[in-house]
């Protein structure tokens, strides 16, 4: 799924008991990921050109050298804090 933290779209994936966040853009071209898919290896499928991420570290596993950004998450209840850094400041 996707959400707006902040000012930044996220997507949000639930894979085994772990959720992880990443920039909701592909950083190929630009395509929305969750309007993708999730493989049968729980990697991101861009629903555009059908490169293949891990959303657990950005892996660009089909290949083409592309990082996906990635962000930590942690459950608190019911509650899902996505740690977003402001990367101007870097
Ligand atoms: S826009 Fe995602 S693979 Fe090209």
């Amino acid at each position: 799924m996707e959400v707006t933290v902040s000012v930044k779209r996220i997507g949000l994936l639930k894979r085994g008991d772990k959720i992880y966040a990443f920039t909701a853009l592909c950083p190929h071209a630009g395509a929305p990921l969750c309007a993708g898919w999730i493989d049968g290896l729980g990697r991101i499928v861009c629903p555009d050109h059908k490169y293949r991420f891990d959303p657990a570290n950005g892996r660009n596993t089909s290949g083409e050298g592309y990082k996906l950004f990635t962000y930590p998450t942690e459950v608190r209840g019911d509650d899902i804090f996505v740690g977003i850094l402001d990367q101007t400041n870097l």
